[in-house]
């Protein structure tokens, strides 16, 4: 897509790369995505707000060159040094030998290590400091965590434009810079959701703050660096309802305590149903279920376990180790919001039993509260066996009320 308009001075710049389909290796990005950049005229002077993906550094040249000569830019900034936001900063710097490359102090210190190029002109922009390019100023917002710890974002006051970085954006691709003319509206909702929760999940206080300091501005405008520019009337107020009930703390109306498993020959199962019985003895208004995790869908499921006050996981041994399928789910621990959650691990074995162990120092890796007499048995459980997982069961249970 060709430079646009936003404003009469600001322009879009950036680029659609509808053919992505994964991001940052984790993130389903089935819709596509864009690398937003904009270029904001003063009457003195001429500034880039966010970079491009290196990959399509040619086209994106083509677009800048629509509305301004590169050599005319004053200040790069960048609201976050990531490779989809800085990936041409070297190739572009090269042809704009007056601009001054302006980041927060820690994207100062990320670009350092992501360039390797000691030479550039880079400066620190901090938290409420502007730049006047003569009739447009641009104020610097910090705004850690959202998405790196060296994000923040740029207000034009006088055009009433926030560049808001990673937040509100969506890895969505549709041939247009505005959300009022989108040809698919439900599917970008899916993708505004998708990429909520991959890259601001693990940060809700935060998003929270951020929130809070937009509230401040009387912003119409908000281009975002993925996914279409948001306005005032048409996607703007959804899409900040969305993230404060997304980032809202919450709490369990009953507690959540999942029980995850897999079983070959069904000895794990009888495990998890008996401590599951055992749990609900205990807490008898729990919302406690035993997923068998080949059974479910893991996006659901990782969303159970994230969301959960407690959970059980549970593998037979097969080859010394735990089953993939447990490890997967595991993978989708959200290791920042999970730490001092109570887990309780068990499985059955036949002779070596590495399962229980293994996971048990994996969750400790993640900062779990591991409860302390996770539950082994060999082969077949017997029914002593089973009455001590049930009992096991309600011990965990009763350990959550402390
Ligand atoms: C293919 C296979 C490999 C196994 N490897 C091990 C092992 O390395 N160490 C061990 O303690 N048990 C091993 N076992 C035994 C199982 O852990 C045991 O049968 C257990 O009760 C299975 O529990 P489940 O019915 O919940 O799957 C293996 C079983 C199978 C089928
Ligand atoms: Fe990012
Ligand atoms: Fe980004």
């Amino acid at each position: 897509m060709s430079a646009s308009n936003v404003t009469k001075d600001i322009f879009a710049v950036g680029i659609l790369n509808p053919a992505m389909r994964i991001f940052d290796v984790v993130m389903k990005t089935e819709y596509g995505t864009s690398y937003n950049s904009y270029v904001v005229k003063g009457a003195e002077k001429t500034a880039l707000v966010e970079t491009c993906h290196l990959t399509f550094f040619d086209q994106y040249l083509e677009n800048i060159r629509q509305v301004t000569d590169p050599a005319a830019i004053d200040y790069i900034i960048l609201n976050h040094c990531e490779p989809d936001h800085s990936g041409v900063l070297g190739r572009l710097t090269e042809l704009c030998p007056k601009a001054k490359i302006l980041v927060s102090q820690a994207g100062s210190l990320y670009l350092k290590n992501i360039t390797n190029n000691p030479s550039l002109p880079i400066s620190v922009a901090k938290d409420g400091e502007q730049v006047d390019l003569g009739g447009k100023t641009l104020r610097f917002i910090s705004a850690p965590f959202l998405h790196w710890p060296d994000s923040m974002f740029t207000w034009c006051p006088e055009e009433k434009v926030l560049f808001s970085c990673d937040v509100l954006g969506s890895h969505y691709c549709e041939p247009y810079t505005f959300d009022t003319n989108m040809a698919y509206p439900a599917k970008y909702e899916e993708a505004f959701k998708g990429y909520y929760d991959a890259i601001f999940g693990p940060f809700p206080s935060y998003v929270q703050s951020g929130l809070a300091k937009i509230r401040q501005l009387d912003v119409q405008t908000v281009c975002t660096s993925h996914g279409p520019v948001l306005t005032r009337g048409c996607r703007l107020e959804w899409a900040m309802e969305q993230y404060d009930q997304w980032s809202k703390p919450h709490k369990n109306e009953r507690p959540l305590i999942p029980i995850f498993y897999c079983s070959a020959y069904g000895n794990t199962r009888k495990l998890a149903q008996m401590i599951q019985a055992g749990i609900l003895e205990q807490i008898p208004d729990a919302d406690c279920q035993a997923y068998d995790i080949n059974d479910y869908d893991m996006g659901m499921l990782q969303g159970l376990l994230n969301r959960s006050d407690a959970f059980a996981v549970g593998s037979p041994t097969i080859n010394a180790d735990a089953v993939a399928p447990v490890w997967n789910l595991l993978s989708h621990v959200d290791a920042i919001n999970n730490r001092k959650r109570p887990v309780l691990v068990f499985g059955s074995y036949g002779w070596s039993g590495e399962a229980v162990p293994n996971l048990v120092a994996r969750l400790k890796g993640l900062k779990s509260a591991v409860f302390e007499e996770e539950f082994r048995t060999i082969f077949v459980p017997a029914e002593e066996e089973l009455q001590k997982a049930k009992e096991c069961g309600k011990r965990f249970a009763a350990s959550l009320a402390k």
